[in-house]
């Protein structure tokens, strides 16, 4: 990373907005390399540089990774010249250059959205080839019967002929108009209505609330979005550093 004026890079993080961290450099909380730095403009290298704040070092990370709640009628692109996209969701302070949704969802989907300007990180985790999950919510139409539990555990074939990757399928609420709950291991084109569809019923609400081993922060409430740590990151790949490590993954058994 390259010299960077100390505001800009203590605001970077998303934590504080360029002001408040003018505010606090005058105030003599920020250090780099043991010396109290006054001026807002002096450069630093986090990569090289010690920087902390009132006493705690000052981590820079290079990315950033989002979740957005993201609410029906939005989008899933970085731009869009007519509709409003998860992007412009993204509070100001956690905006930056080449921010982009790692995946997608239908416009009339909601719920778990990540953003992120981490090309390799998105490539990863969408990958078929990683098997990384995702687990969703699905209204029914129509009740659920045991056609569709022997249907998902073959693969489901899609009108189209498409056969589907093996998927988790797991009835949360019965009767007429059923929850149920479905994990993913791939990402086709409106994949779980098609796959409902090709089952003789149909989704009239759908929600992501989970990414691998990382569940949505269900009080963000539609278009919240916060910073992931470093730990919730993790859970994401959990499974795939497992299934590399030999073991065999559970994600998707009802
Ligand atoms: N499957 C769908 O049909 N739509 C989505 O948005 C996600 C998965």
């Amino acid at each position: 990373m390259p010299h960077e004026r100390i505001d800009k890079l203590i605001a970077s993080q998303g934590t504080l907005t360029r002001s408040d961290a003018r505010r606090l450099i005058k105030s003599g909380a920020v250090t780099v390399n043991g010396a109290c730095v006054r001026d807002a403009g002096q450069k630093a290298d986090p990569t090289t540089d010690q920087i902390s704040v009132s006493g705690q070092p000052f981590l820079i990370s290079k990315h950033i990774y989002l979740m957005l709640d993201k609410p029906a009628g939005i989008v899933s692109a970085s731009r869009d010249p007519k509709r409003e996209t998860v992007v412009d969701l993204v509070p100001a302070k956690f905006r930056r250059a080449g921010l982009f949704p790692a995946g997608r969802l239908d416009q009339d989907t909601t719920g778990f959205v990540l953003i992120t300007d981490d090309g390799d990180f998105a490539h990863r985790i969408l990958s078929p080839k990683k098997h990384i999950s995702k687990t969703y919510l699905a209204r029914l139409a129509r009740p659920a019967d045991d056609m569709l539990m022997d249907a998902f555990r073959a693969g489901v074939v899609l009108a189209d002929g498409t056969r589907c990757m093996e998927a988790g399928l797991r009835i949360l609420e019965g009767g007429e108009m059923p929850l149920a709950e479905v994990v993913l291991h791939e990402g086709k084109y409106h994949q779980i209505k098609r796959m409902f569809a090709a089952l003789g019923n149909e989704v009239t609400a759908l929600r992501r609330i989970k990414m691998g081993e990382l569940s949505l922060d269900e009080t963000l409430g539609p278009g919240g979005c916060r910073k992931i740590t470093a730990e919730e990151l993790a859970l994401i790949s959990q499974e795939q550093l497992e299934q590399d490590a030999g073991h065999t993954s559970q994600a998707g058994t009802p």
